[in-house]
């Protein structure tokens, strides 16, 4: 399945979570830290820390319990790239 993370092409499979895709394919840095604007990205991997966040259609979702699904336009919490 194929989508886009902050506009570049990702692939990932039937089932696998947003975090897994994006992380194999590189993306580390998905959000920045309020307090010093650090990169911060997957922690716990199971829907604790939210860590992980980022962007679909306006609403905010944890990446590691959201599924890749074909099509998905996901945009980071970054302020800068
Ligand atoms: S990595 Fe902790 S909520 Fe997703």
């Amino acid at each position: 399945m194929e989508f886009t993370f902050d506009d570049v092409p990702v692939s990932g499979h039937d089932g696998e979570c947003l975090m897994s895709a994006l992380m194999r394919s590189g993306h580390l840095h998905l959000r920045d830290a309020p307090e010093d604007g650090g990169a911060r990205g997957a922690f716990c991997c199971m829907g604790l820390c939210q860590e992980c966040v980022v962007r679909i259609d306006g609403t905010v979702v944890e990446s590691c319990r959201y599924a890749v699904a074909q099509g998905l336009a996901v945009t980071s919490l970054r302020q800068k790239s």
